[in-house]
């Protein structure tokens, strides 16, 4: 796979090592290169997280989205940590996953691809290298896989064991998801179950059940004409992806591997990696890793992405132009995300490039409190998604679907939503390890009003209203 560029010239090889020779963003500095060394040989000798032919099947699905004919629901915490894990935290978020993307399967009338931002989303870009408290300054917690975030010096050296351990957090999350997508939880019939305690009182909960309700009379239709969960995989089992940014290149090199059947080279510790926006420099470490891989592969697009510095990234990423290789994730904020998209959509659909677009609507909206916590608000991040659908509908473009920092957690972190909650509530139950989620919550109410947009949106209903 070469990119005809000039940054990646033609007959420039690609190897998962070929990155080490390019200028790199955010990378940790590790004290001890004999002990990374070892861990890096390690990781190379333990099982790969994912398959090839998995991360061939979700990138025909993201094809779709591409094209018009699949919605994407991308969505988890921020940063997963070592301290939070256990089974009930990941299968509340995997259920409220669940119920959205039915909310949305509902309204877009098509199929959503699932991918959580789950067993592997350990690795933090940050704005700063040094962080500073009441005159001390350390180096910045870069995420579990990297260092510890407890503000003393011993937890903030960069540790190589880290990446082991999160290599078996994620392999241990990945076989939880696995069995919650295919051994009866994900099961349609189960909609009902999935609505969880603490939204229970909620309005959105009396939606979700009126949804489940319709559902049900369509299942029961269906079990009429022949079709249940014993004859029909579909609703018996979902697929569900998991994806993180590839941010942390010795890990990620660690993990890739030579697929038997292509004999192409696959990320194996995801089935979908994205470039960060702060580490998506055209001639750097992070593109010159992804170009190589055969997974599908997403790119951050921020406010300072320029038209033609968007297309060269396509030639290098995506240079066989095929639909569901390369996913562009806006994020811009919402006050901007119309003018700042129009550009770079237009410069997409004139060159003929294949690609979905994603609207990450949580990073380009963060802000700090008065009391220093960082916030965002559900309205600005309702805001940049309906800016989004704006900017695509007025290009003839696909707002081909949505990534978003939730939990299945009641936490208090963004304010607004149905039960409007404002800066005096986040300090009631603030546990992000890093930027503040959609609670489960605020995360049905985005998806129920996502799905109007969707709805108002299908073409059967603009020719319905114009016609
Ligand atoms: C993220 O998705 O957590 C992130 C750091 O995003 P971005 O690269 O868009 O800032
Ligand atoms: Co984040």
């Amino acid at each position: 796979m070469t990119a005809q560029t000039a940054d990646h010239p033609p007959g420039r090889n690609w190897n998962p090592d070929s990155w080490r020779d390019r200028p790199i963003q955010q990378a940790p500095v590790y004290p001890d290169a004999a002990q990374l060394a070892r861990a890096e040989e390690r990781l190379r000798s333990y099982p790969p997280l994912v398959f090839a032919g998995e991360a061939r099947r979700l990138r025909a699905a993201l094809a779709h989205a591409a094209e018009g004919r699949a919605f994407i629901l991308q969505g988890g915490d921020c940063a997963e940590s070592f301290a939070d894990f256990t089974a009930n935290r990941i299968r509340d978020t995997f259920r409220v996953l669940l119920q959205m993307a039915v909310v949305l399967t509902f309204g877009a009338g098509l199929p959503v691809v699932k991918i959580g931002r789950m067993a592997g989303q350990f690795a933090k870009p940050r704005s700063a290298d040094a962080e500073m408290q009441d005159g001390e300054t350390l180096p910045s917690y870069r995420g579990d896989i990297v260092n510890g975030s407890e503000f003393t010096s011993a937890a903030r050296v960069p540790d190589p064991g880290r990446m082991e351990f999160a290599y078996f957090q994620s392999a241990s999350t990945l076989n939880l998801l696995r069995a919650f997508a295919s051994g009866g939880y994900a099961d349609l019939h189960e909609v009902h179950r999935w609505n969880l305690g603490f939204v229970e009182r909620s309005p959105l909960a009396e939606r979700y059940r009126d949804l489940a309700a319709r559902i049900d009379e369509t299942l029961s239709f269906m079990t009429a004409c022949g079709m249940t969960s014993a004859t029909t995989r579909d609703l018996r089992e979902t697929d569900f992806y998991v994806s993180h940014e590839a941010l942390l290149l010795p890990y990620e090199q660690a993990l890739t591997r030579v697929d038997s059947t292509s004999g192409d080279w696959y990320a194996c510790s995801a089935h979908f990696l994205w470039i960060g926006d702060r580490t998506r420099q055209l001639d750097g470490a992070h593109v010159e890793f992804m170009r190589g891989v055969g997974n599908p592969i997403g790119l951050k697009v921020g406010p300072t992405m320029q038209p033609d510095e968007l297309i060269r990234l396509c030639d290098i990423l995506n240079p066989a132009n095929e639909a569901g290789r390369l996913t562009l994730v806006s994020r811009m904020g919402a006050n901007r995300v119309r003018e700042s998209l129009a550009p770079l959509i237009r410069a997409v659909q004139r060159e003929g490039r294949r690609v979905a677009w994603l609207c990450d609507p949580m990073h380009g909206n963060t802000i700090a409190t008065s009391s220093k916590v960082k916030t965002r608000s559900f309205d600005a991040i309702l805001g940049e998604v309906r800016g989004f659908f704006d900017a695509h509908t007025a290009e003839g473009s696909w707002a081909g679907g949505v990534h978003v920092e939730m939990t299945g957690q009641d936490v208090t972190e963004c304010v607004g939503g149905a039960h409007r909650l404002t800066e005096a509530d986040l300090g009631a139950r603030y546990e992000t390890f890093c930027d503040p989620r959609l609670n489960a919550e605020q995360s049905l109410e985005l998806a129920f009003l996502i799905a109007e947009e969707l709805k108002a949106r299908r073409p059967s209903a603009t020719a319905a209203a114009s016609g």
